[in-house]
């Protein structure tokens, strides 16, 4: 596998300066080509589900702000099929970029939909138990609240340099993300990453105002025969 490697030339030309980038915090993203008809397949799909189980569990959800959070199974449920695939399709290829054993591979062990109406919200965690874990935003209204990556490098609250003002920093020295929800998108984080959701500012309070998401857990598994 190739290194990351940075060479950086010097204010004074003699001497090369090198970067080695260790212990990153890797995240993937994509934006499904066909997000319009899978998000619609997959609405009415997790609809119907909150219809059958109205109350639903508590996680990272609060209920009292009318979080709903389904059971952590709709992997098994065919209605969930198209997508479950499509996500096995992307870890495949996580799974190949990072030089996983290839008698192994990345496989959606747990999947969940949280369903947030205007200002819910889900309090920071993380996802005990597995490698990878992602979401896919299948309605994300204008104002729909962004997910927060917490910094996991606790200790460099201890100390912290001045950078150049009003200059946009370069993603390696970002102690705070937010990504927006973007209906058909995507993301896989790594399990340990804490990560919280903002309230759901989005204006009107009918069904469109709601932020939808499947969300789901991944381990590595042995391919039968390999
Ligand atoms: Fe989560």
């Amino acid at each position: 596998m190739t290194r990351t490697i940075s060479q950086i030339d010097t204010p004074g030309g003699q001497d090369e300066l090198r970067r080695d980038d260790y212990f990153p915090t890797l995240v993937y993203s994509t934006k499904l080509h066909d997000a319009e008809s899978m998000n619609k397949e997959i609405l009415a799909a997790i609809l119907a589900e909150r219809d059958k189980d109205s109350k639903g569990i508590e996680r990272s959800n609060y209920r009292s702000l009318g979080g709903w959070h389904s059971h952590n199974n709709l992997h098994k449920d065919p209605k969930f099929g198209r997508l479950t695939k499509r996500v096995n399709t992307m870890l495949a290829g996580i799974s190949e970029n990072l030089g996983y054993d290839t008698k192994r591979e990345l496989k959606v062990s747990t999947m969940w939909s949280i369903t947030n109406p205007p200002l819910s919200s889900n309090r920071a965690h993380i996802h005990p138990g597995a490698l990878w874990s992602g979401v896919y935003y299948v309605q994300a209204p204008e104002g729909a609240g962004a997910i927060d990556f917490v910094d996991p490098r606790v200790v460099t609250i201890m100390n912290s340099p001045v950078y150049i003002p009003k200059k946009r920093r370069k993603t390696e020295c970002w102690t705070k993300v937010k990504v927006k929800p973007v209906a058909g998108k995507m993301l896989f984080f790594p399990s340990w990453l804490y990560h919280a959701v903002e309230p759901n500012l989005a204006q009107g309070d009918g069904p469109e105002a709601e932020r939808i998401i499947i969300s789901f857990n991944v381990n590595q598994v042995k391919i039968p025969g390999k």
